[in-house]
Order: C-alpha cells, then structure tokens, then sequence
C-alpha cells in the first residue's frame, strides 16, 4: 500500500517522501504523524548543514588568521600567505582537482610557513644573507611546521603541503629530496605558487620582478627546479591576465 511504500523510499535516504493517504481511519492518521515526523528531520538535516556551514567559515577564518601572524613575523613577506593561496587555488582549479583538492591546496597554500613561527626572528629578519649555518637552521622550517601540525588528524592532507614546499622536481631541494612525481602535488603547487610570488614582490636582497619576467624564469627552471606541467599552468593563467588581483 501507499503509506507503506512512502516509508520504504523514506528508508533508502529520501527524507522528502510523503505518504499521501486521505482517509480518517487510523491507518490516515498514522500518516499524518508519520508526514509530521518527515519534516522534522527534513527540518533537522537543514540545521546540520547550516551548522556544518558556519564550522567550515570559523575554521578557514582561524586558518587565515594563523597565516596573518606567519607575515607578521617576516616583515618582508606581509600578505605573501593570502597571494600565495590565491595563486595556489587558481592552479588547483585550472588542473581540474575537486572540490575537496581544491580546498585542501587553499589551507595548505595558506598554512605552508607555519613552520617559521619556530624560527627565531634574528634569522628571520636578518637583512643581509645568511651565513651556512644560519641557513641550515632556516631549512628546517618545513619540518618544524609539519611536526606541529602532525597532532591533527584532519589535517592529514594538508601536512604534505608544508612539509614539502621546498622539494624540486630535479630532487635536490629539502628536507627529504623527493624527486618528481614522489613530489606530493599539493607540495609541487605550493612550491611554484611561493617561488612565483617571492619573485614578483620585493625582498631584502632582490627586487621584484614583473609577472611577465617570472614566467619566463619559470619556464628556464622548468623541468629543474619546477614541475613542467605546472610552469605551463602559471604561464597559461598569466597569459589570460588571470594572476592578476
Ligand atoms: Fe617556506
């Protein structure tokens, strides 16, 4: 029968199901509770997603405000966290990850110099270069920003982005000298994002570059440094004037 039926579609997951029985006898009722019943868990899974809604915002907002006190404590790099993000998700989306990949890049790409909150300022603002073993010490920011986050599971995916930024595609880059493909892509995205932005904005020993000069320097490094696949996004995204705020 109807009533019957309705609450078998019901059970498979389609909370929209109603009964529609006219009658006054009890079997009419029944489907009416059993109507009344519907939407209030239509009415709950609404609030469920609102609420998921609001978690999602906090959490990115949190992100964002940790990458804020990341700039903070390198003068020379203020922002560079939010255009990093910014050109990391146009990467991202412009070789077609879901939505998930995407949003993973998005937080990885924002939190990948977390590591630098370890560093000791001294180092981190010194305005001229740093001696070997200044620098030796600075390399390790990758793996200091990876062990802090290791204590949460969900960012599980993301720990890759930070603790792999500085690999190159030829292998030797740091910490571990992935080489390639062993490269996590989120990583290799980061990677070209960071390197394409430390050379578009001023630095204390190095002034910046113009987009259509760090293409091309992109490109000589392609295949050394950087992954070719994505040198060709960065150059494809640039020739659409779609880097651009
Ligand atoms: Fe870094």
């Amino acid at each position: 029968n109807q009533l019957a039926e309705t609450a078998r579609t019901f059970a498979r997951g389609d909370f929209a199901a109603r009964a529609d029985v006219r009658s006054h006898s009890e079997i009419g009722e029944l489907a009416e509770t059993y109507n009344r019943m519907s939407d209030q868990i239509q009415d709950h899974i609404k609030r469920l997603h609102a609420a998921a809604q609001e978690n999602q915002e906090l959490f990115l907002g949190t992100i964002k405000a940790l990458a804020a006190a990341i700039d903070e404590k390198d003068p020379y790099t203020r922002g560079h966290s939010d255009r990093v993000s910014r050109f990391s998700v146009l990467i991202a989306k412009e070789l077609r990850l879901g939505p998930r990949e995407v949003r993973n890049v998005e937080i990885g790409s924002l939190l990948h110099d977390v590591g630098k909150i370890g560093i000791d300022d001294r180092i981190l603002r010194k305005p001229s270069v740093l001696t070997e073993e200044e620098y030796r010490y600075m390399k390790q920011h990758p793996e200091k920003g990876a062990s802090m986050l290791a204590p949460i599971k969900n960012m599980k995916e993301i720990n890759p982005a930070v603790k792999h930024h500085h690999e190159r595609w030829d292998g030797r880059g740091y910490p571990s000298g992935l080489k390639a493909d062993e490269i996590p892509l989120i990583a290799r995205i980061v990677n070209v994002a960071d390197t394409f932005d430390a050379m578009t904005t001023n630095r204390p020993y190095q002034k910046s570059m113009s987009y259509e000069k760090a293409v091309a320097r992109l490109k000589e490094l392609s295949g050394t440094a950087y992954d070719p696949k994505l040198v060709e996004v960065v150059a494809t995204l640039h020739r659409r004037g779609e880097l651009k705020d």
